[in-house]
């Protein structure tokens, strides 16, 4: 505390530092990086105290495999970089906030859900919808706006395969993980839409018993909750994690990648001749955007040392997945958009370690199908609005644009 005490916090750099002029592609501008005395330095956090921030690549990855950091939010002390919502009483499944045996417990159960086999059954179901949805667009006529039309429906369906929603109730599940996602909603609406889908939730839970079919929700019924692993509502706690931790992600990937290629043309028309390029190409927009660019805070719930520097039980750290998929010692030219480049599955933006992400199968399936349907679809999309005209969402845990207005 002595320590503590003597740090000057009103002159820390602010974090984050991306602020709402920037170009959307370049995660640090280069007057916070002279302020920021790194590789691991002290920032000060958006709503009061202060963390360390890790940047370099090597550092990240010692940092998110080691057990002694806590991502429990609620702990007194936690670096907190967005408001967190009061603690619920139903949020028993949500492990991404857990440590320890708690954390794994979950996770293993959610393993096999995301092996191969289980993601091939879903792909021809997202190639159908990615489809639905472009012509859909193509119907409503030019100019649309792509975050709308497009990149936001793709992946609250997808989590409907997934967890196996029935087709009646696709559209109600739509329209309210959307009312969920949507930054001018109020709180009562987010509370009654929240509401909504865990009735729809716990009702399919229910129906699966009797009614079982080849989907996660089925499958986790038979072997977890009928022999009493787990319980009801943590299971539709854990469905609501899902959903909410693969929406947000996976729609502003797919926004943000079409403005890249919208601004590089060439990569469009390549992807169009040789769909081969697409998983490389989605490799590199995964490290070049890295989407969660507020970074992943920790609470160190012991002293460690990280990258040489000493951190004390009690200090809040940041891994910043933004400067570490763009350190120059793992990526060469690192500020390149290049989808060749050898050593893009290097990247970390599905984070590392113990909570590393388990819906990167899927998210992946979703990118490559999205852009090779956008590429084949519409070869002559556009822009409607310059580069620096397009609003972001320079704030959100998700980085992201607010919309995409396109032509063809
Ligand atoms: C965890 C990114 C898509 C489910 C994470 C983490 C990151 C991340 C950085 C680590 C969080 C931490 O360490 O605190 C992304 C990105 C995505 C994406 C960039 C899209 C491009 C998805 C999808 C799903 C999903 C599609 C599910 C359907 C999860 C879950 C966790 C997680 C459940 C928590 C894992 C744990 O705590 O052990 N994701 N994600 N994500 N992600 Fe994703």
């Amino acid at each position: 505390v002595g320590d503590m005490a003597e740090i000057d916090v009103a002159g820390l750099p602010a974090y984050p530092f991306i602020g709402p002029d920037d170009d959307p592609f370049t995660p640090v501008k280069g007057s916070d990086l002279d302020r920021f005395e790194g590789p691991i330095g002290k920032v000060r956090l958006p709503f009061g105290g202060w963390a360390w921030l890790v940047t370099r690549h090597e550092d990240v990855r010692q940092l998110l495999r080691h057990p002694g950091f806590s991502s429990d939010q609620y702990k007194p002390g936690f670096p907190v970089l967005n408001p967190i919502p009061p603690k619920q009483d139903d949020a028993s499944g949500l492990f991404i906030f857990m440590d320890g045996d708690a954390h794994s417990r979950f996770r293993r159960m959610l393993t096999a859900e995301f092996m191969i086999k289980n993601i091939r059954r879903i792909e021809p179901l997202i190639e159908k919808d990615v489809i639905e949805a472009l012509e859909r667009m193509r119907s409503l006529g030019a100019p649309a706006d792509l975050m709308n039309e497009f990149a936001l429906p793709v992946p609250s369906m997808t989590i409907c395969h997934l967890l196996g929603v029935p087709y009646a109730d696709h559209d109600f599940f739509q329209h309210h993980s959307r009312v969920i996602m949507d930054r001018k909603s109020g709180p009562a609406e987010v509370e009654e839409a929240l509401g909504a889908l865990t009735v729809l939730l716990g009702n399919l839970v229910k129906a699966k018993r009797t009614d079982p079919g080849e989907d996660l929700l089925s499958r986790l019924v038979a072997e977890r909750v009928v022999p009493g692993e787990l319980r009801e509502d943590e299971l539709v706690s854990l469905a609501m994690l899902l959903l909410v931790a693969g929406h947000e992600t996976t729609a502003n990937m797919i926004g943000l990648s079409a403005l890249v290629l919208l601004e590089h043309p060439e990569h469009l028309a390549a992807l169009r001749e040789d769909p081969g390029l697409a998983p490389g190409m989605v490799e590199e927009l995964l490290r070049y955007l890295t989407v969660v660019r507020t970074g992943l805070p920790r609470l160190a719930l012991e002293d460690a040392e990280i990258g040489g520097q000493k951190i004390r039980a009690g200090e809040g750290v940041v891994a910043m997945l933004a400067m570490s998929n763009r350190d120059s010692s793992v990526f060469g030219d690192p500020d390149e958009f290049d989808p060749k480049r050898r050593e893009a599955h290097r990247h970390m933006a599905f984070g590392f370690g113990l909570h590393q992400c388990i819906g990167q199968p899927l998210a992946r399936a979703e990118l490559r199908i999205a852009l090779l349907e956008l590429a084949r679809r519409f070869p002559g999309l556009r822009s409607e609005r310059a580069l620096a005209d397009v609003p972001q969402r320079p704030m959100a845990v998700t980085f992201g644009v607010a919309e995409l207005p396109v032509t063809w």
